[in-house]
């Protein structure tokens, strides 16, 4: 049986299995998993070593049964939140008037602020029916996932084609009378740098609109990487005009995932991002964020881990960082095949090559035992390698840029799916998606039924030659076939 045919067919057992047998089991699932402790994945889990995981996970652990759905039931999550709430404040500038709330991840917060600021719209500007918030094209995904859940339609902006920073001009020359909300990030997350936030923020109150920073990715190590010299545009409370701030925990503060930090310049504009329901037969319902019935184990390893780094700690990881951001950058630059996107403010780094194809690079090194994002091309953002640099990664920054370079040779003149004619039929309209169509194009990847991929070049070549709309629809298509029951 494959692995889909058996998960299909499981049941609950007759008979629970001894308490050993299930861990074992647990174990055994993830053979295939990414083995990244080894340092050579560079996403997806933030690592700061065995220490700090082991406070986090007791920590976790020791709070993982206790509901943080009302406050008034257990003092000792509302205590953990208004810490680590207060020490993110201090963090990024704000005074006693910025307040905030913990949130279960960037997208929890960036949801949250974008119906703070639909909320706030309703109560202050009720002639505003339709509205809008202004995004760069680089912010994040999440905001868009926000404009779906929400209604608030998403007006997006291009960006500098060479820096990729938000251009505000363009920004100012896309407000309406309906714009409610303007955005930028950072760093962005697909090329690492910052948005011009001060010029941005004047902009925002020139008009009087809210201002939210996407700091989800970079809020917490910017400023350790100012203080050991980066220079890139001030983006926090100091700056008037900056509303509201997301920043998560779950990233380069080390935290346990299911951790950001959703940060308003005052309790006028948090109240619009509580819900409160007496409405209906059972409790009151009053949350800050979209969960209600919450586990406290995130609430309390964040609090944990920051407290056990602390800010020298903090510091500490951040230089490693910074070097080894420093050297890959370098590496790249110096390698004439591979061109950076940017200048990456962070460790946030993109490139891309004009003599090889990206996706089959990121194939490369993966057989080598490294894994590296590719990023579709969108706008004047070609496709690209994406590298988000964590601890863990440090000491294999050599190493990197000598099997970079080996891929690349390895790449060179590998052939590529021609999917022109695919998309040229989606633009044209002949094509529905459907099972006959969604099975020709996954055969067309070199992919037998709907399983998880070894290698994903001729899947993204096939997605890079499609508009985005038509991406989309496939991915959902896809993704609503790999979870088989
Ligand atoms: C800039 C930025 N915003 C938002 C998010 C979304 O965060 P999450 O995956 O925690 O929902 C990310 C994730 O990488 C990010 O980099």
């Amino acid at each position: 049986m494959t692995a889909g045919e058996e998960a299909t067919a499981m049941q609950i057992p007759k008979q629970g299995m001894k308490k050993d047998a299930v861990l074992e089991a647990l174990e055994s699932y993830r053979a295939d998993d990414m083995p990244w402790r080894e340092g050579r994945t560079f996403g997806y889990v933030f690592d700061a070593g065995r220490e700090v995981e082991a406070v986090a996970k007791e920590a976790y652990t020791r709070f993982l049964s206790e509901n943080a759905l009302d406050p008034t039931v257990f003092p000792s999550l509302l205590r953990f939140e208004n810490e680590v709430v207060a020490m993110a404040r201090a963090h990024l500038g704000g005074d006693d008037d910025v307040v905030g709330a913990f949130t279960s991840g960037g997208t929890e917060s960036i949801i949250l602020a974008v119906k703070t600021a639909r909320d706030f719209a309703r109560a202050t500007r009720p002639e505003v029916k339709r509205p809008q918030m202004i995004l760069p094209v680089t912010a994040h995904a999440a905001f868009h996932k926000a404009a779906a859940y929400l209604d608030v339609e998403a007006v997006l902006v291009p960006v500098n084609p060479d820096t990729f920073r938000a251009d505000v001009e363009a920004m100012r020359a896309a407000i309406t009378p309906d714009t409610i909300l303007l955005v930028a990030s950072a760093p962005s997350y697909a090329h690492g740098v910052v948005d011009p936030v001060p010029e941005l923020a004047e902009v925002a109150r020139q008009h009087n609109l809210l201002f939210h920073v996407d700091a989800c990715i970079g809020g917490f190590l910017l400023p350790y990487f100012k203080r050991l010299g980066a220079k890139f545009p001030d983006f926090d409370f100091s700056v008037e005009g900056v509303t509201s701030i997301s920043m998560d925990l779950h990233k380069y503060a080390y935290c346990p995932k299911g951790a950001s930090v959703l940060l308003h310049r005052s309790g006028k504009l948090r109240k619009h991002q509580i819900f409160a329901c007496a409405a209906w037969s059972g409790y009151t319902v009053v949350n800050t964020t979209i969960q209600s019935s919450k586990s406290g184990g995130p609430l309390a390893a964040a609090w944990a881990v920051l407290n056990h780094v602390g800010d020298e700690g903090y510091e500490a990881i951040a230089r490693g960082l910074k070097g080894a951001a420093d050297t890959v950058v370098a590496g790249i630059q110096a390698m004439p095949d591979l061109r950076l996107l940017g200048r990456p403010d962070m460790s946030l780094v993109a490139f891309t090559s004009e003599s090889v194809d990206p996706f089959v690079l990121a194939d490369e090194m993966k057989a080598r035992g490294w894994y590296i994002q590719a990023q579709l091309s969108q706008g004047n953002s070609p496709a690209n390698i994406h590298l988000s640099i964590n601890p863990s990664n440090v000491p294999w920054a050599e190493q990197l840029l000598v099997d970079l370079a080996a891929s690349v040779e390895a790449a060179r003149g590998a052939p590529k799916t021609d999917a022109s004619g695919l998309a040229a039929m989606f633009t044209s309209g002949d094509v529905v998606l459907n099972d006959d169509t969604f099975g020709a194009i996954l055969s067309m990847a070199g992919i037998d039924g709907v399983g998880l991929p070894g290698k994903m070049a001729e899947i993204n070549q096939i997605l890079d030659a499609l508009p985005a709309a038509v991406r989309g629809e496939l991915l959902k298509e896809y993704v609503n076939r790999l979870f088989v029951p």
